[in-house]
């Protein structure tokens, strides 16, 4: 873990960046374009402009789950503050824009630290920035860092108990076992007795589902793309957006909607001395967005050292928010 006191940290009390961020990006690609199916991790979807552009999916008509976890956040926001307790710190991971958090900050009494933790850079540091603005009595510690990785949390004075932020049903990106594991890893980061929030999508009506992937304005399909030009950018490869296209589909068996980029034509790939050949219709599989019951989400917790305290759900059961603690 290094800490970058060359940069302005404007408001900031602090920021770490763990070299792992950067290092891993490189053998992750090779590896993933060489396998049979071909595929790319979705933690390269975020740079700065695919930031933005999950910004403008969550506002989408056809995109349900952040509006519906906006509002069981907004209306349930004093009984996680209970929940959480006095004194805590909050720890969010993968935390984009920060927007949601806020809802949870004005409800909690006296947080010792807001710590969130990304693994793009610059929206990570602008968005830390932003919050801590508006909380000057906040500290504020971002930490750049793929959070799937263990993470060593910074010292914290007078901090009662640690509370993990995982919205957004990120952790339907992971498959089943790679979701325990992060669960765990996550239950480590925290520590016995500490407590997570965390967003959890549900199984549903497969049209519903469908049409939150394949939104007729096409920002999804632009979020799909961009993650060739953020490699592409990245890693100085020559993938072309323009002969791809984006595909989402339901995988009934494995209860996931799996987003794809189809290739349009016969095509090679370079990259430095690499070549990574395509035939039409062949894709790279970009995306899992694994869907849960409340008891199938329970008892993977269950699996990864997690008590379920208790969930909300909206009324037209899309969606779920949890409350775990670290047995
Ligand atoms: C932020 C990972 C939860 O899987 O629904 C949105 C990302 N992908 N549209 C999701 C996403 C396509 C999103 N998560």
């Amino acid at each position: 873990m290094s800490n970058i006191k060359e940069l302005d940290l404007g408001p900031l009390h602090d920021y770490y960046e763990f070299e792992h961020a950067v290092s891993d990006f490189k053998a992750s690609v090779i590896e993933g374009l060489s396998s049979p199916q071909k595929k790319l991790s979705s933690k390269y979807f975020y740079d700065v402009r695919g930031s933005q552009l999950f910004d403008k999916i969550t506002e989408l008509p056809e995109y349900y789950l952040s509006r519906t976890e906006t509002d069981l956040l907004r209306i349930y926001a004093d009984e996680f503050a209970e929940l959480i307790g006095e004194g805590s710190s909050l720890i969010e991971f993968g935390s984009g824009s920060s927007t949601k958090v806020r809802i949870l900050l004005n409800a909690l009494q006296s947080p010792t630290a807001y710590v969130p933790i990304d693994i793009s850079r610059e929206y990570l540091i602008q968005s830390a920035k932003e919050l801590a603005v508006s909380y000057p009595d906040l500290p504020v510690v971002p930490i750049c860092a793929d959070y799937t990785r263990p993470i060593k949390l910074p010292f914290i004075p007078n901090e009662n108990s640690r509370a993990g932020f995982f919205p957004g049903s990120t952790i339907g990106n992971f498959t089943y076992q790679d979701a325990v594991k992060f669960l765990r890893t996550v239950a480590n980061d925290l520590g016995s007795g500490n407590g997570l929030l965390i967003g959890v999508d549900l199984k549903k009506d497969v049209k519903i589902l469908r049409a939150a992937y394949n939104d007729a304005a096409g920002v999804t399909a632009e979020f799909n793309l961009n993650i060739l030009r953020h490699i592409n950018r990245a890693l100085g490869v020559d993938m072309d957006p323009n002969e791809f296209t984006h595909d989402a589909l339901w995988n009934h068996e494995k209860g996931r909607i799996e987003m794809h980029l189809v290739s349009k034509c016969n095509q090679t790939v370079y990259f430095e001395n690499l070549e990574f050949e395509f035939i039409e219709g062949e894709s790279i599989h970009t995306e899992n967005s694994h869907k849960y019951t409340i008891e199938g989400f329970q008892s993977l917790a269950a699996l990864a050292g997690w008590e379920a305290c208790k969930y909300w759900k909206d009324s037209n059961n899309l969606y779920s928010i949890h409350y775990l603690r670290v047995v």
